[in-house]
């Protein structure tokens, strides 16, 4: 199967986890799509969706289905995303499609955050991936500097802004083995805005496309 198949198969295979009439979270990202297209199939369907970015709340328009502002609702029964890594305790780096800040906050409202991901995304460790990091622009220079201090070469996404009008650093060579301090340690710096490391906004069930089907892990 390629890669593509195996994250239409994990996007159907996450419509078990909305209930029908609830209002969910939605993520970003080309398995969110095959979710959202799987979504858009679902009857009776959804009241309506939080999107993690605009191009989430496009598609999900697109196909008739409510978007509702994060500031409206108090809380989502689960929220539905892909990731650029996911390791054994369900912490992931996000961002590769530059939206994690709106992810982190859509996850934060939500009681369950269900990743879907083909199995090339399960990893030991977190790291081999760049991890994404949204910064202030006045804060660009500052914080490459403090990344690599703690020995992450940070790569300006060339081009890119975000929907929240920023940048992001896209940072090499870190192993993160501990990533709650990760986490919590570059996202204290003045001018970050989020970093892709989700420790806090773990994952809580993992849907992995394996050749042999979908496999689920719980975290
Ligand atoms: C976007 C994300 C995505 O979930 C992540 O990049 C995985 O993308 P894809 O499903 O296209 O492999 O965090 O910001």
């Amino acid at each position: 199967m390629t890669q593509d198949e195996l994250k239409a198969l994990v996007g159907q295979a996450a419509t078990a986890y909305v209930q029908p009439g609830s209002v969910i979270g939605v993520g970003t990202g080309s398995t969110a799509n095959y979710f959202i297209d799987a979504l858009g199939r679902m009857k009776p369907g959804v009241a309506g969706a939080v999107a993690s970015s605009e191009r989430t709340a496009e598609r999900l328009r697109g196909l008739g289905i409510r978007v509702l502002d994060a500031n409206d609702v108090s809380s989502l029964a689960v929220y539905i995303d892909g990731a650029d890594e996911i390791d054994h305790q369900g912490c992931m780096i996000k961002g590769g499609g530059g939206a994690l800040t709106r992810e982190k906050i859509v996850a934060d409202l939500a009681e369950r955050f269900v990743c879907i991901a083909d199995e090339s995304k399960l990893v030991q460790t977190l790291g081999r991936f760049a991890l994404p990091v949204e910064v202030i622009p006045i804060a660009r220079a500052l914080v490459t500097r403090r990344l690599r201090s703690m020995g992450g070469e940070a790569v300006l996404r060339e081009g890119f802004v975000t929907d929240n009008g920023c940048l992001i650093l896209d940072v090499h060579g870190l192993t993160i083995s501990d990533p709650a301090a990760v986490e919590r340690e570059i996202s204290q710096w003045p001018g970050v805005v989020t970093t892709g490391v989700f420790a806090r906004n773990r994952a809580s069930v993992c849907l992995l496309g394996t050749p042999g089907g979908v496999r689920t892990i719980t975290f």
